[in-house]
């Protein structure tokens, strides 16, 4: 049997700006199952971003209710939610957010130190993602002094390092030229692979989409 990593029921987000009333988001169900790649497509506005800020427990929907391995985020407090999101989930964004005063491998260490690991084993762990994403050689460079494409290769090493059960990713590629686009990806889908994490990546990018093995398109506050 499949493991359901990832749950909405019913998802439903409205934002209130002055009067006006928006709903962005109007009753979205969706399952993501251990190891599975799914794309998330729609327009600009559609609601992308704002999914995956629920799926990822980022932000608490109007009405439904999302489950990270079964257990719903908007019942557990703060400090267990998390838990979940450090253990659980792993986030890449289209800008990396990687801490500047830090070296890569101290950034793709952070997590694994948050989590209670040894700083022998964070080390190690860290050096191994790195050299998995091709940047062994950059380890003790801070963010200034890489290109684009090694910081996010850098924070996806560091979304991946905790072996999460799912990770989500907004338009990863987004800011990147063809070619470093393509070795982000490549990046991913061998961290991913190693670790059997699930991935739902939000992008505009066809042939991203084209690589998953489901793409979910937004229209109208609905899947389509
Ligand atoms: N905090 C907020 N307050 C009010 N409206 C919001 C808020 N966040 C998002 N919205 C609105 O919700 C809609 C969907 O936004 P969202 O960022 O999810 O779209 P998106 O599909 O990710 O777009 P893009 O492809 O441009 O990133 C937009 O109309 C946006 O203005
Ligand atoms: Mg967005």
């Amino acid at each position: 049997m499949t493991e359901v990593v990832l749950e909405a029921f019913d998802l439903v987000k409205r934002f209130h700006d002055g009067e006006l009333k928006v709903e962005v988001l109007k009753g979205i169900s969706m399952q993501v199952v251990g190891g599975e790649t799914v794309a998330i497509l729609g327009a600009s506005g559609s609601g992308k971003s704002t999914l995956l800020e629920l799926l990822g427990g980022l932000d608490n929907p109007t009405d439904g209710k999302v489950e990270v391995c079964g257990l719903d985020l908007s019942r557990v407090n703060e400090q267990e939610r998390g838990k979940q999101r450090n253990e659980v989930l792993g986030f890449v964004y289209q800008f990396h957010h990687l801490l500047t005063e830090f070296s890569a491998l101290e950034n793709v260490a952070m997590p694994l130190l948050i989590g209670g690991m040894s700083i022998p084993e964070c080390r190690s762990r860290a050096i191994a993602a790195l050299e998995r994403v091709g940047l062994g050689h950059r380890a003790r460079h801070r963010p200034g002094e890489l290109s684009g494409g090694e910081r996010q290769r850098t924070a996806i090493a560091r979304a991946l390092v905790t072996n999460p059960k799912c990770v989500l990713a907004d338009e990863p590629t987004g800011n990147l030229d063809r070619a470093s686009a393509v070795q982000s990806l490549d990046a991913m889908m061998v961290l991913r692979e190693d670790s059997g994490a699930a991935l739902v990546v939000v992008t505009h990018d066809e042939k991203i989409a084209a690589e998953m093995e489901r793409v979910l398109v937004l229209e109208d506050g609905t899947i389509r």
